[in-house]
Formats: structure tokens, C-alpha cells, sequence
């Protein structure tokens, strides 16, 4: 199928497009770099073999987006293009309910008028908010701490009221828990722009000098050893969801849990990096980090039995993939 993948330049779009070129999928990128770079295109051609059409649009721009459908026919469509930064989206919180929420309802709109009938959603584990852990795709939603995930949770309910007055599409919503590592080529990975918000881009950049050291964000939650407790999915595994989402597509709306269902804690991910990698992380346990939940992991079973999917990779390769990218990358 040709697919549109709107923000796939990005961290797991990039990923994301490699996974759909080397499964047949003809892609067509749609990116403005506002949170990559276009150097990543270039190598996601490089891994795959393969080639690619490019628009550099912002999807928030209905003009633009409508040049897109014109000139193409697209099967399907795979939206990643948010912003995603927990605390930033506190600070800003307009910006990110303009930009993440109007570009999945120009998107929606514009999949109406060309008569694109399936659309996939970047969606995230946080809509569950202080739900029970394991999260289930059947739980009802609570608010969640942010914006960011209040734009998550408002996106999932425009696309399945959407669905609802579309019979013959197929919506899927792949709830994303932790996203780490990186392409095994070393080329393509995790660069935030700026000093990382995210545990492991961090425990990278100690690794490599860049920063001095890590803060542990606190070690007195109600977990084995204090610290907070994630299910980190290697991105690889989580791209290859997506490529299994589009290959069991079915109308509707349908939702799904891409995780590994195990609950890995901040100091076993420490741990588990400096063994992997053969150095050590010096760290120091501060305060916790407001709006931070202590165990968070998935249900898995859903995308395993509906799916055929199943998360492949551990938390060493994990540790791996993110340092071999991390020291070959130039600023
Ligand atoms: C993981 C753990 C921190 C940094 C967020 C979003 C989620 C998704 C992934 C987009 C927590 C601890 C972290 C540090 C630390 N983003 N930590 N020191 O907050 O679970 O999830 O990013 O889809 O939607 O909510 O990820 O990597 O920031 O934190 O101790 O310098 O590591 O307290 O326990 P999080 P994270």
C-alpha cells in the first residue's frame, strides 16, 4: 500500500518507515523538522534500500496537506506527527493542543474528501492515567497529569467519533508505552533537540561526557526498589507493530497496547545499560519529578492475539542499540 506517514522524519516515524519500505509499502513522508532533521530521510533510504516521496509541510497547514492528496493516492495513512514532551506541554500548553489536535483533524478531513479509508494513530500509554497497571485497551480513560496527554485522549475521541460516522474505515489507535533504542545500523535513533527529558537518551549523553550525570528521580515510590518502574519497547518492535497493524486491519476502531508487558525500574535500567555497554552511569538519587506516576507497564495480549505481534527485543538490546547510536552521533 502507498502510505502517508506524517511526521516521518521523526524518532519512531523514522523507524516506522524503514519497517513499512522493507515490508513492500510505497511511503510518502510528510514533515516540517520541527523536532528532526532532514539528514534522517537520507538515511532512512540508506537502511532500507529503498526510496521515498518527501513533502516538507506542516500537517497543521490544510493547504499543504491537501497538495498532498491531490497528488497522490494514498491507502492509508500513519499520523506521528505531535509534539510529545510531557513538562514542556505544561508550559505550553496552547501550543500543544493546537498543533497535535489540529493536525489530526486536518488529516481526518482530508482523508474524508480523497476517500482514505485507513488511519492509524500515534497514541500513548499516558491517556490511561492513574488507572491500575497492567493498563488494559478496555479501561476507561482518567485524566492524565498534562496537556500532552489530554491531546492524546482528545485525538483518539475525534478519530473514533469520525470512524463511527464511517463505516467502511478502519481507525486503529496504538497506545506506545516507553520507546527506546535504536536501529541496529547505528544511523537513525533518539536526538532530542536539547538536554533529554526521557531516562535513556539521558543515561546516553552521561555515557558519552555529554552531561555529567543522572538524576534519579526520586527512589521512594511503592516499587521493588523505590524507583519509578516503565515498560521500555525497543523502537524496532514498536515499528513493526505498526507494519502488523496495517497487515490486520479490519473497519472500525480498534485499539492496542504496543509494550513488552514487563516493568523495568529506573535503577535496573542503570544497571542494565553499564553491563550491556561495559561502563558505568554515576547518578544521584534528587527529588521526584512532579506529574510522574510509579509503575506504569502494558497488557500485551490484545496485539499479541489480534496482531500476531509480539515485542522481540530485551532490555540488553535495548541498552545496546541506544548506545551504539549515541556515541556515532554527531551534533
Ligand atoms: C521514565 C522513568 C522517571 C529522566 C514519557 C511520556 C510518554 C512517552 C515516554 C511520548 C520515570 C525516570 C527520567 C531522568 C529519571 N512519551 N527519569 N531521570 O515519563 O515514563 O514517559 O516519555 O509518547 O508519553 O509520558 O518517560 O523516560 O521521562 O521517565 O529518573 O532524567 O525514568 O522518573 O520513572 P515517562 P521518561
Amino acid at each position: 500500500m502507498q502510505i502517508l506517514v506524517a511526521g516521518g522524519a521523526g524518532y519512531i516515524g523514522s523507524h516506522t518507515c524503514v519497517a513499512l519500505l522493507e515490508a513492500g509499502h510505497d511511503v510518502i513522508v510528510a514533515d516540517n523538522f520541527s523536532n528532526s532533521k532532514p539528514v534522517t530521510l537520507d538515511r532512512i533510504k540508506a537502511i532500507s534500500g529503498k526510496d521515498l516521496i518527501f513533502y516538507e509541510i506542516d500537517v497543521t497547514d490544510a493547504a499543504a496537506v491537501e497538495t498532498v492528496f491531490a497528488n497522490h493516492v494514498i491507502d492509508g495513512i500513519i499520523h506521528f506527527a505531535g509534539f510529545k514532551a510531557v513538562g514542556e506541554s505544561s508550559e505550553q500548553p496552547l501550543a500543544y493542543y493546537y498543533n497535535n489536535l489540529v493536525s489530526t483533524m486536518v488529516l481526518a478531513r482530508a482523508c474524508e474528501k480523497y476517500e482514505v479509508k485507513r488511519f492509524v494513530f500515534s497514541s500513548s500509554a499516558t491517556v490511561y492515567g492513574e488507572n491500575a497497571i497492567p493498563f488494559v485497551e478496555t479501561m476507561s480513560l482518567l485524566p492524565t497529569t498534562n496537556p500532552y496527554g489530554e491531546t492524546k485522549a482528545m485525538s483518539e475521541r475525534i478519530l473514533s467519533d469520525v470512524a463511527r460516522v464511517h463505516a467502511d474505515w478502519s481507525v486503529v489507535l496504538l497506545r506506545y508505552f516507553n520507546p527506546v533504542g535504536a536501529h541496529k545500523s547505528g544511523l537513525i535513533g533518539e536526538a532530542p533537540n536539547g538536554i533529554p527529558n526521557n531516562l535513556v537518551p539521558y543515561i546516553a549523553q552521561v555515557a558519552r561526557g555529554k552531561l555529567k550525570k543522572l538524576r534519579v528521580f526520586g527512589n521512594d515510590y511503592p516499587t521493588p526498589d523505590g524507583t519509578g518502574v516503565r515498560d521500555y519497547i525497543h523502537v524496532c518492535d514498536l515499528a513493526e507493530g505498526h507494519v502488523a497493524a496495517l497487515d490486520h486491519l479490519s473497519e472500525g476502531v480498534h485499539i492496542y497496547n504496543l509494550g513488552t508487558g514487563q516493568g523495568t525500574s529506573v535503577l535496573e535500567l542503570v544497571k542494565a545499560f553499564e553491563e550491556a555497554n561495559g561502563m558505568a552511569v554515576p547518578f544521584e538519587i534528587v527529588e521526584r519529578r512532579p506529574g510522574d506516576i510509579a509503575e506504569c507497564y502494558a497488557d500485551t495480549s490484545k496485539a499479541e492475539q489480534k496482531l500476531d505481534w509480539v515485542a522481540k527485543r530485551d532490555i540488553v538490546d535495548m541498552c545496546k542499540d541506544a548506545w551504539q547510536f549515541e556515541k556515532g552521533f554527531k551534533e
